[in-house]
């Protein structure tokens, strides 16, 4: 059974130039409930000033509260402390552990660090010691993306000894899951197996089932990459239905990049390996309708 996580709540929408109201998120989010997902990376706790898109996280998670389906995992990216207390108290308001998740980010390399999160590498670790520490008290899971595991859009290419580096930094801060991240969609069937491998190796065969894959379609060679991964034994992936989440740094003017894999199209792939999932695929497809349409509606 592959684990899916849905990210375009997160990703998806994360860069989309105009506001998208509170109640389309919070609809999109209610679309996926049947899809039968296992996550939804419903938005992040981050600096508004850096992604304003997503300054309603709070208001979104306050919103879908009342219908989160029994098993579903919730997770929301923080980047630090102050991400981290105000995902607790979301929590609180709440009255149960509504996010189950909190996801960390940094970069195999520092160029990226410095442009996402205003930081080294180094200091991405520092930020999230505490962050670790609260969500084991907490009883959260945490996952920690690696960007630019494959290209860099400020240092070019990236070493597979590089994402093993900052594997090993996650995983001596205590990260449960690490999720290397395809940002710009560089990842060829060439080039993903020696980073995979970098990365199983550093954790070890025994934690294979914490190794998530997040890959971005930009060249349309995302699905042989998710080939490639299910044949050196990943079992989890992230999706974004109608494949929203255009990265920025790859997009020209006038003409955007495509976003995130299509959670559409790695269903096909998977099951066209011969591998199952959970999701419910008309379900899939109504979710992935509605999330163009909210995309297209911004657009115009
Ligand atoms: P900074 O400006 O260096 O932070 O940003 P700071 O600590 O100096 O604080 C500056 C201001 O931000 C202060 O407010 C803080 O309170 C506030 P002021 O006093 O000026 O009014 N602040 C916050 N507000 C809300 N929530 C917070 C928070 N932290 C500080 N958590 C920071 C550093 C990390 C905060 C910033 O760089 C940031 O928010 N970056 C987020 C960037 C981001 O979300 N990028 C997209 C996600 S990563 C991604 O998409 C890649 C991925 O998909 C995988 C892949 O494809 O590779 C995951
Ligand atoms: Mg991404």
């Amino acid at each position: 059974m592959i684990r899916i996580t849905e990210v375009a709540p997160r990703d998806g929408l994360q860069n989309e130039p105009t506001p998208i109201a509170v109640a389309q998120k919070v609809r999109l989010v209610e679309l996926l409930h049947p899809t039968r997902v296992d996550e939804i990376e419903v938005s992040s706790f981050v600096s508004p000033k850096w992604v304003p898109q997503l300054a309603d996280a709070s208001e979104v998670f306050d919103a879908i509260a009342a219908s989160k389906p029994e098993g579903m995992v919730y997770s929301a990216l923080v980047p630090n402390q102050k991400g981290m207390d105000n995902a607790l108290a979301t929590n609180d308001r709440a009255g149960f552990k509504l996010i189950d998740k909190v996801t960390v980010f940094t970069s195999a390399t520092e160029g990226f660090a410095r442009k996402n999160t205003n930081a080294t590498i180094a200091e991405t670790i520092e930020r999230f010691r505490p962050v670790v520490r609260a969500a084991q008290q907490n009883s959260l899971q945490t996952r920690a993306y690696i960007s630019s595991v494959i290209k860099c859009p400020v240092d070019g290419d990236v070493e597979p000894a590089q994402v093993a580096t900052v594997t090993q930094m996650l995983l001596d801060i205590g990260i449960d899951e690490i999720d290397p991240g395809d940002t710009i969609g560089a990842a060829t069937p060439d080039n993903i197996g020696p980073m995979l491998e970098a990365v199983i190796e550093t954790l070890g065969n025994d934690r294979m089932s914490d190794i998530t894959l997040h890959l971005h379609d930009t060249f349309g060679l995302a699905a042989p990459c998710v080939r490639v991964a299910l044949d050196l034994g990943i079992r989890s992936y992230d999706g974004s239905v109608a494949g929203l989440g255009g990265c920025p740094y790859a997009s020209t003017p006038g003409k955007r990049a495509p976003g995130n894999i299509a959670t559409e199209v790695l269903l096909n792939t998977i099951e066209s390996a011969g591998y199952t999932t959970r999701v419910d695929r008309p379900a899939l497809d109504r979710a992935a309708a509605f999330a163009a349409s909210i995309v297209e509606t911004t657009r115009a």
